[in-house]
């Protein structure tokens, strides 16, 4: 019994970290930003373009309105925050 605590204790940390939202880790944040930008173009699209943070703002808003509720104001706002990071000027 106390092995498989011991076992578990990580795992249950590790799956807090995504809690914490914007500040969720990059990794996280790519992740999100490859699954909801790729599904209809591919990710490429993003990624040749160089944006403020206020334009990648507007951009991710009107994905969100393409995507019909496939894209949450929480997701939004991580990958807004993470495009502004890798791609912003
Ligand atoms: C529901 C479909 C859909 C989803 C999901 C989607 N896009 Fe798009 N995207 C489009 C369409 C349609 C266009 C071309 C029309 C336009 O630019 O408004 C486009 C064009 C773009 C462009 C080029 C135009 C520009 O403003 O620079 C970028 C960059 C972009 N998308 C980024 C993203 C990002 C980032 C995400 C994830 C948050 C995303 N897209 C998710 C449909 C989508």
């Amino acid at each position: 019994m106390l092995r498989v605590g011991l076992l578990l204790t990580p795992l249950v940390l590790v799956g807090l970290i995504p809690v914490s939202g914007i500040t969720a880790e990059d990794s996280d944040a790519k992740a999100l930003f490859e699954k909801r930008c790729s599904l209809c173009h591919p990710t490429s699209r993003p990624l040749g373009k160089t944006k403020s943070s206020e334009e990648w703002e507007k951009t991710v808003m009107r994905m969100k309105g393409y995507a019909g509720g496939r894209i949450s104001d929480k997701d939004a706002n991580i990958i807004t925050v993470y495009l502004g990071e890798i791609r912003g000027k």
